[in-house]
């Protein structure tokens, strides 16, 4: 309801990328004082014994970090670049396109994360209670225009990212939207919801972890995979900068039964496609390079090959996401028992689908072994969803269990994603959302 309004002042202004309201010089000049405080603040100083810890310093600092994380902090996006033994890319405050939902409900927390002055969010913007709406929800960070007029750049929290710098794919994806890919990162955001377990495996660099983490939420947990030491190593980077402690990672391929591999890693020192690199059956270096323009280092390294059968979660598992480069099978095979226990939609990249003539072993496995229907829902990409029998004894997906939202998402981001279209996609990731428009 609440975000029905907001969306509805955000088509009707018009919403650009520089609307930005301008900064106040008051801004400004909190910014670089904060800035200031953190290079200064040293808590070790005198052996604990400083002033910096003193009450007034450590209330200063935690309003410092409140401030810097909404209306204070800068509003570009900045890309840095670092990395001793491989460079890397350093995304910084990245607020566009939206990661997540989650930022814009900012707007309606106070400063510990409970609902201002118990007002219903949907009375906020309401400018039937003046031209401000409900003035109590507002304050200096969060403003009417900032949560009513589109400067939603703010109500965005800001996110960071780090990747290779020559991962010409997930890592230039990751730098440039936040995610791997705007639609999926959307259309897996509606299969799950605040609370649920997820497993996101072929994890790569974490483009749909943290979405995905962000949108359990606190309660949720998302379980994530990643075969490749450097790969997953960025993984945990990016869980940690945008400081998400809901996510458990591994460094393991799941396949279908226990296994020691050697294999190539990406070699991140050339313009390489880390994504595309196999666990299992990879190409010869030299072949690689030719057939698929791959790069490895020079030595092999040990993967460790485990089912996820072998792992123990702690609640039902909601949602799997599966993009492991021709393992799908393996993985799915080592995984019969958490998905005929936990019946979770599964979203699987499986190019063998796609190829002419289709390859259906995957397909035909879901449906025999575990009563799975799976259907293409994007280039390359299966939705797979338990089935349900019809008269005639045939199984079909059971609608019950897809999201309204789900195949909504995809219809507003066709071509080039556009402002309009991009509110509208990221508004099917909530079905009270999605509903008012
Ligand atoms: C089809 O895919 C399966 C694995 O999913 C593979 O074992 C099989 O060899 C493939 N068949 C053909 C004809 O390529």
């Amino acid at each position: 309801m609440l975000r029905a309004c907001w969306l509805g002042s955000l088509l009707h202004v018009g919403l650009a990328r520089d609307d930005w309201l301008p900064e106040s010089p008051a801004e400004v000049r909190g910014r670089e004082a904060c800035l200031q405080r953190f290079k200064e603040t040293d808590f070790a100083a005198e052996n604990f014994q400083s002033s910096w810890l003193d009450q007034d310093n450590k209330m200063a600092f935690i309003e410092c970090l409140y401030r810097l994380r909404t209306r204070w902090r800068p509003r570009e996006k900045a890309v840095f670049a670092g990395g001793i033994h491989y460079p890397t890319l350093v995304t910084a405050h990245h607020t566009w396109p939206p990661v997540s939902t989650s930022g814009a409900k900012l707007c309606w927390l106070d400063q510990v994360g409970v609902h201002r002055n118990n007002i219903e969010a949907s009375e906020c913007c309401d400018t039937s209670y003046g031209p401000q709406g409900r003035t109590e929800c507002w304050d200096e960070y969060f403003t009417y225009e900032l949560c009513c007029l589109g400067d939603v750049n703010l109500a965005e929290m800001p996110h960071y990212f780090v990747a290779p710098a020559f991962d010409i794919n997930v890592g230039n994806a990751v730098r440039q939207l936040g995610t791997f890919d705007l639609g999926q990162s959307y259309a897996l955001q509606t299969l799950c919801g605040s609370g649920d377990v997820v497993i996101d495996v072929g994890a790569n660099v974490g483009g749909f972890t943290v979405p995905l983490a962000e949108r359990v939420g606190p309660d949720g947990e998302v379980h994530a995979f990643e075969p490749f030491r450097k790969v997953f190593q960025h993984l945990n980077a990016n869980v940690a900068l945008n400081g998400l402690g809901n996510v458990y990672t591994y460094n393991v391929a799941l396949g279908a039964s226990k296994a020691k591999v050697p294999a190539y890693s990406p070699d991140l020192t050339n313009f390489n496609f880390p994504s595309a690199i196999r666990v299992l059956d990879q190409f010869k270096p030299e072949a690689a390079v030719k057939e698929a323009n791959l790069r490895y280092e020079d030595r092999q390294e040990t993967l460790n090959v485990q089912p996820l059968d072998e792992f123990v979660f702690s609640r039902r598992v909601q949602l799997i996401k599966i993009d492991v480069e021709f393992m799908e099978l393996q993985v799915v095979l080592g995984a019969t028992k958490t998905i005929r226990e936990n019946k979770p939609l599964i979203w699987v990249e499986n190019e063998a689908f796609f190829d002419d003539p289709a390859n259906l072993t995957f397909v035909d496995t879901m449906y025999r072994d575990l009563q799975y229907v799976c259907s293409a829902v994007a280039r390359l990409e299966l939705f797979c969803v338990p089935g349900r029998e019809e008269p005639g004894g045939q199984l079909v997906q059971d609608e019950r269990l897809i999201p309204a939202g789900f195949r909504r998402v995809f219809r507003h981001l066709t071509g080039e994603y556009k402002d309009m279209h991009l509110w509208r996609a990221l508004s099917e990731v909530d079905p009270s959302f999605s509903s008012k428009i």
